[in-house]
């Protein structure tokens, strides 16, 4: 996944990249490195976290040099350690190098190079490529942007790459190909960036290089974009972003999870802005609007996700088989795009991805693009390239997620495909319009809803204690609730590592009942409507087990909180409305298990924010 920052121009280059980085971090956070150049060009590596790279230059005063160039890494190739991290400088020490992606014939390459006398320092793919560019410069004496150029003609794999030629100090060269790349445009001076937070308090001017397209950014000429493959010089389009700074702050809350989780209300009343305008007035999705007779004449929608995306899918194959009566099926995005999956003409496939850059789901698009069929989008990160990849679509405006544990965009995911799906429905008369009217009125109070289910943080933070020694758990879940078992568990999982499953509340039987007894902790979503009493009797079972419940009740159930072990109540709703609620309770619980364990809660270990890559 990797994190990579550039600037030119005529600020120190050292705290732009220092502080980009920290904001990239959630990009990966195993190594980082830096390469200023003030009359030489100098780089400093450090394992672990950038504030470990932060050490290395004392208080930065001491740092000169109006170029530069920054990494922070997630490896895929080679162990983090300082050896391997970014730049990679090529064998004369002339260029220097930051890559995020996979080079995948990196081994053909290495070892052609290698017979031609090359030396390789790291394991890395990266460093390969920083070595093939300058065998192309030096033989075909070109300058960098030339040898840049003619090295990805013989590349296979993805790449968002900086390179710098010390030889040539006044400009730096960027390529895409795969893997997010945008150049923040200010006075006389160029940003880059794997997404714009590293430059958004400098310029809101912004490029977003497109796949096959590279930037030579001189000092001297400006910027000059051209398409790889045509070796053609094209406009650049340079877009007015909207971001806002303080998104990307933490806002007095001890971690992002946490404020994240906090910001719910407000992000969902962001998700509705303009499209539920009052439960009285129609729902107004002009993307839906639009396309509406491609979903009338669908013959199958087809979801494509990973991660708690694909949850969030899950979710939306119950809401729009319920409510539109067209067939649906989840592929995990990995899965799909390497299956020869049938895909016909009626067709709509839709993406769902936070980031709009993991990689599984990009290249699962394409694929179905390539197949003919109608690509409807559901991304949060405006702008991303699963965003701009598909025919249309909507986004899910969370705002910035920063915690690698996806929550509020999760909660604004499924809440957009309740409000899609009662959209589409109600227009297809598949919806009764009683059902029609009650869920929009809950919906349309769901942020205030929401604020009330948050005020159950300390029940959440009390019944955390308990469990902080426990080393697995089973999350257990019917029909609406059941995506929202496996989604608790992976939380779990990934912010305090203790072993999480999900499961249909029914299938216990069928398996995981065998691991039931006093050690093993199991929580229960066992909201009123819906199957209720069948969800008692599974506690029953769990209880004559032994293991302790934790139970996510219907206000004033009295007869789950008789049984179960601890609980915590959710407002009484409609059974559609339900799964969004009690994601919540499970997020907090996580949470605060993780932290009282002392893990490192925003960024995990192993984990990415932004998987772009394999
Ligand atoms: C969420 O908590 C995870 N970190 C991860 O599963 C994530 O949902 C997955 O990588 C998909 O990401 P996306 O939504 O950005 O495509
Ligand atoms: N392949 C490069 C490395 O291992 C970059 C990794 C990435 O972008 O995830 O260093």
């Amino acid at each position: 996944m990797c994190g990579i920052v550039g600037y030119i121009g005529n600020k120190d280059a050292y705290p732009i990249l220092i502080n980009g980085l920290k904001k990239l971090e959630y990009r990966g956070y195993d190594s980082s490195g830096i390469m200023l150049y003030d009359k030489k060009a100098s780089v400093k590596k450090a394992k672990g976290k950038v504030s470990d790279l932060e050490v290395l230059y004392k208080n930065g005063k001491e740092q000169k040099g109006c170029i530069g160039i920054g990494h922070t890494r997630w490896a895929t190739h080679g162990p983090p350690n300082k050896i391997n991290s970014h730049p990679h400088l090529s064998n004369s020490g002339d260029l220097s190098l930051i890559h995020n992606g996979i080079i995948e014939n990196y081994d053909a390459l290495k070892a052609i190079l290698s017979k031609k006398g090359y030396l390789f320092k790291s394991e890395t793919d990266s460093e390969v490529l920083v070595n093939l560019i300058e065998e192309v410069k030096k033989t075909k004496k070109v300058k960098l942007g030339k040898a840049v150029l003619l090295a990805l003609k013989q590349v296979v794999g993805a790449y968002a790459i900086v390179v710098f030629d010390s030889t040539n100090p006044t400009e730096i060269v960027t390529a895409k190909l795969g893997s997010p790349l945008a150049i923040g445009v200010g006075d006389s001076e160029y940003y880059i960036g794997s997404d714009p937070s590293p430059f958004l308090e400098f310029t809101k001017r912004c490029i977003y290089l497109n796949d096959h397209e590279m930037a030579i950014i001189s000092l001297k000429k400006g910027l000059t974009l051209r398409e790889i493959k045509k070796d053609s010089i094209i406009d650049p389009y340079i877009e007015n972003l909207k971001h806002n700074i303080e998104e990307v702050e933490k806002g007095g809350y001890a971690h992002f999870m946490l404020k994240e989780i906090f910001e719910q209300p407000q992000s969902i009343k962001d998700t509705f802005r303009g499209r539920l305008l009052s439960q009285s007035l129609p729902i107004k999705i002009s993307s839906i609007e639009e396309h509406f007779n491609k979903f009338k004449s669908a013959t199958r929608i087809i979801f494509i996700s990973c991660g708690t995306s694909w949850h969030a899918s899950l979710l939306g194959e119950y809401f729009f088989e319920e409510l539109l009566r067209i067939p649906v099926e989840v592929e995990y995005a990995s899965e799909f795009r390497y299956r020869n999956p049938i895909i016909n003409k009626g067709d709509i496939v839709i993406p769902i991805s936070q980031s709009g850059e993991t990689a599984d789901t990009l290249a699962a698009v394409k694929m179905a693009k390539k197949r003919g069929a109608f690509l409807y989008g559901i991304c949060n990160v405006v702008g991303s390239s699963i965003a701009r990849e598909t025919d249309t679509g909507i986004y899910t405006h969370a705002g910035s997620e920063i915690g690698v544990a996806s929550t509020k965009a999760f909660s604004c995911q499924i809440s957009l495909l309740l409000l899609m799906a009662l959209d589409i429905g109600n227009r297809m008369n598949t919806i009764e319009e009683k059902r029609y009217k009650r869920v929009l009125k809950e919906l349309s109070n769901l942020p205030e809803t929401i604020e009330k289910v948050l005020s159950s943080a300390k029940k959440a933070e009390s019944i955390a204690n308990k469990f902080l020694k426990a080393s697995n758990f089973l999350y257990l879940g019917r029909g609406y609730n059941f995506p929202i078992a496996l989604e608790g568990a992976l939380k779990l999982k990934e912010i305090s590592y203790i072993h999480a499953e999900g499961y249909p509340a029914a299938e216990m039987k069928h398996g995981p009942i065998a691991l039931i007894d006093k050690n093993m902790p199991v929580v229960v979503i066992a909201t009123k409507k819906g199957n209720y009493q069948k969800v008692v009797s599974n506690i029953m079972e769990i209880k004559a087990r032994e293991a302790e419940v934790i139970a996510i009740v219907s206000e004033g159930d009295k007869e789950i909180e008789v049984i179960a072990d601890h609980f915590i109540e959710i407002p009484e709703c409609d059974e559609l409305i339900a799964p969004i609620l009690a994601n919540i309770p499970l997020q907090l619980l996580s949470y605060y298990i993780a932290d009282k364990k002392g893990c490192d809660v925003d960024q995990p270990r192993n984990l990415a924010k932004s998987v772009t890559v394999e």
